[in-house]
């Protein structure tokens, strides 16, 4: 059965009939720009084709009652228990759901109806690995509740109300890229965002490469601090570059000539992941015109050294990520190797010749179990369509 039947299946069991709908909302890989869209700088995300399914019906409830099957369990809130943090017999809400709660949090702060429904909700995005399993889960709940609100909300924007719920109901400081690419991910593209004006374009995934993602399997726990850390840092970073630039707004700001003559007066740590930030926004810059002219060498060579300052001066690999992406670099038909998303463990993402796909990936699975003793999961991924009601 496949992923949706399946959900479609589950609700009936749950609730005694078929759901009224079914949702679905994408995972994403980030090719380029990492750790810059808090910072104003440019990102170039697809949504990928895994994702969490909802399968609904309204309620008559005066809650919603909502099954998570990866974890089996259930959860009920309404507009009620949404400030408390608590479920509808008052005892406290589990960590899936402030997801979906946070979601509903929102749309209440919009003045938005969120009428009670039924759900049943599964994913194939891993959780904690990098590829946005929790922006997958908020924008299907977002069209969850669209879909008997009497409002309808754009992409952009449900994107941006999901941001807020993940900064102020679930407490992660992130920024626009997850949501973005699982709202408006389109199939076959990369999307180059601009993280200020949030303009936004389509780049067509050129046909003779294939995208590839990588699983280290290593998934850490204390990666919402850590984020929170680094985020507070390039704030500290343009609150003292202010001094002397007193125009800057951001990170983005800062040319990289500015950043070099200023750097020694941060502190250390403060110098590292802003030099992240800056080279970073540069890098990103340029992937539009060499993809445009087909120089995939070249936008791979970004994407290695992307990984190098993750790695040295953002602090945000791990051995195991570093081995995934050594072993990926000397493969044949692999133009460029990193870790994707926030870091801390979970995925890379690799470039790579489509003809040579299916070999890289064996040959990435054998070389990283051969150091590491664990047998990564490896596949080949395909831009995706972003969140839609399927039926
Ligand atoms: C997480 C966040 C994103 C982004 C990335 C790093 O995925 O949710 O907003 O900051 O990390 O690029």
């Amino acid at each position: 059965m496949n992923i949706i039947d399946e959900a479609a299946a589950m609700f009936h069991e749950q609730f005694g009939h078929a759901p009224a709908h079914i949702v679905r909302a994408p995972g994403r890989v980030n090719l380029l720009g990492e750790h810059v869209d808090y910072n104003d700088g440019f990102v170039l995300p697809a949504a990928i084709d895994r994702a969490t399914f909802v399968a609904f019906s309204p309620a008559d409830a005066g809650h919603s009652t909502l099954a998570a099957l990866d974890f089996d369990q259930r959860a009920t809130f309404s507009p009620q228990t949404i400030p408390s943090r608590t479920q509808a017999d008052g005892s406290p809400l589990p960590d899936w759901a402030f997801y979906p709660a946070g979601i509903m949090w929102a749309l209440l702060e919009e003045n938005l109806p969120v009428l009670p429904v039924n759900a049943v909700y599964t994913s194939n995005v891993p959780r904690g690995s990098g590829l946005s399993s929790s922006a997958s889960v908020e924008m299907a709940f977002m069209l969850v509740w669209q879909a008997f609100g009497g409002w309808t909300l754009p992409a952009m924007q449900r994107a941006l109300l999901g941001q807020k719920a993940e900064n102020r109901y679930v407490g992660v400081n992130c920024g626009i890229m997850d949501q973005f690419a699982s709202a408006c991910g389109v199939e076959n593209n990369l999307l180059l965002l601009d993280c200020r004006s949030l303009e936004w374009k389509t780049i067509p995934l050129p046909e003779n490469i294939s995208i590839v993602i990588a699983d280290t399997g290593v998934r850490r726990k204390l990666t919402s601090g850590e984020y929170n850390k680094r985020r507070a840092a390039c704030e500290e970073a343009v609150r003292l570059l202010q001094k002397d630039l007193p125009d800057i707004r951001s990170l983005r700001d800062v040319s990289p000539p500015d950043f070099n003559r200023l750097a020694a007066q941060l502190p250390r740590e403060v110098e590292m992941r802003a030099r992240h930030v800056v080279e970073e926004i540069e890098r990103s810059k340029q992937a539009d015109a060499l993809l445009e002219a087909g120089k995939i060498e070249s936008f791979g060579r970004l994407m290695n050294q992307c990984h190098v300052s993750l790695r040295d001066l953002y602090e945000v690999s791990c051995p195991e990520l570093d081995v995934m992406v050594r072993v990926a670099q000397t493969l044949a038909g692999c133009y460029g190797a990193r870790l994707t998303g926030a870091g801390f463990g979970g995925c890379t993402v690799n470039l790579v010749e489509r003809d040579k796909a299916a070999e890289f990936a064996g040959s990435l699975a054998e070389g990283y179990e051969t150091e590491t003793g664990s047998r990564p999961e490896i596949y080949i991924t395909r831009a995706s369509s972003g969140a839609e009601l399927l039926r």
